[in-house]
């Protein structure tokens, strides 16, 4: 067996220096960490907006099928997935791609639009992986904070906008906050933001802005004549972060081809992409789980209004609010009570815990918790 110094100092660096400079992918702390200083622990994973329902049954049999299968390679093209997509959204099949997560699509977009020097813009706080795709190929960020009701900003983007701008992501409801933009709003950053710039919407969240009576964005979207893609996801509305399936909504046959080359060719494994069109189908789990999710997301608000915290409003399956000390130290204390929630890493928002909807059990544990932390 080969061996190792303990000591690095002296290894070889990598030829990319824009990587050195970027945070390393989040390692949050995980139950087993929590558990081993304290057994008997409940503890509640409210810290990465997951589910806490599992997914439809059907969607778990059509995985287990899919496993007896799996010595052949998956469909690269993702044709059965595609085409229901296609069915649902109006979006010509072969403009539907498909990535391991949305999470892969926001890496390729910064791939396939940015090149050293050039901008791109982002609201602030919003999902820390699009500074990452503008990072890593060498862009510039440009960030625009929300507004007060933590939506984004669109005026205020298309003022930001210039002749050096490659990729505008916008995102509705927006992660960290939860509020949603209104078509109209849509529709002025689809035709002011410039035509030389991909413009992403990122609706990672979409499915419960549309059970809470919001608008779909998709008609707007297309009005515009420059690129633009949607984002949407598995992970969140359909109890399926474990598989990780997302997809790109492209507005142009070039715009999907140019993802398309950015991608991995068996980017969904055929587990993944049996268990999303099961579950794609089972239109009644899904309008459990977003149905649940809204009842518990009222509790935790009430909850935390109750307890001198400000939320902001949202519609997603998590809750931001402002609380009176920071949230570092809210986050810890409730971490040796078993409970894991987030926080916002911007500068400014240093008060600020992001808060997962859970199951009932969840809620009530969650604020009981914090009123103890917050007592002490
Ligand atoms: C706004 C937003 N976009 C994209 C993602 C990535 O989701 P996934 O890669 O699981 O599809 C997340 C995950 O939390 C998110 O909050």
């Amino acid at each position: 067996m080969a061996e190792f110094s303990a000591d690095n100092s002296n290894e070889p660096t990598i030829p990319k220096p824009a990587l050195r400079a970027l945070p390393s992918p989040g390692r949050p702390p995980v139950e087993a960490d929590i558990a081993r200083d304290n057994p008997d622990l409940v503890i509640r994973r409210m810290n990465l907006n997951e589910s806490p329902i599992q997914p439809s049954p059907k969607s778990i049999v059509a995985m287990q099928e899919a496993c007896t299968r799996v010595n052949r390679y998956p469909d690269p093209q993702w044709r059965e997935l595609t085409a229901a997509i296609s069915e649902e959204t109006g979006i010509p099949q072969h403009r539907i791609v498909m990535g391991n997560g949305s999470d892969e699509a926001i890496v390729s977009a910064g791939r396939l639009s940015v090149s050293p020097g050039d901008e791109v813009l982002v609201p602030v706080p919003s999902f820390p992986s699009y500074n990452n795709a503008a990072a890593v190929n060498g862009g510039t960020l440009v960030t625009v904070p929300l507004k007060a009701d933590g939506s984004n900003d669109v005026d205020a983007m298309i003022a930001a906008a210039t002749d050096r701008t490659r990729l505008v992501f916008a995102a509705s409801p927006n992660n960290p906050t939860g509020n949603v933009l209104t078509s109209e709003e849509v529709e002025r950053l689809a035709l002011g933001i410039p035509d030389t710039t991909l413009l992403v919407l990122d609706e990672a969240y979409y499915e419960f802005g549309i059970h809470d009576g919001g608008e779909d964005h998709l008609a707007v979207m297309a009005k515009r004549t420059g690129p633009w893609a949607v984002f949407r996801t598995f992970s969140k509305a359909y109890g399926l972060a474990g598989i990780r399936v997302g997809y790109i909504l492209a507005g142009s046959d070039e715009i999907a081809n140019a993802f398309q080359k950015m991608r991995s060719v068996f980017n969904v494994n055929a587990v993944a992409q049996a268990g999303a069109l099961a579950a794609w189908h089972d239109k009644d789990h899904r309008h459990m789980l977003l149905e649940k999710t809204r009842i518990e997301r009222e509790r935790l608000v009430a909850g935390l209004t109750a307890l001198g915290a400000e939320p902001f409003p949202t519609v997603a399956n998590f809750v931001t609010a402002k609380m009176d000390r920071p949230a570092a130290d809210i986050v810890a204390a409730l971490l040796k009570k078993g409970v894991m929630i987030g926080r916002l890493m911007h500068p400014g928002y240093e008060n600020y815990i992001r808060v997962t909807v859970g199951s009932d059990e969840d809620t009530d544990g969650f604020l009981a918790a914090l009123k103890d932390v917050l007592a002490s």
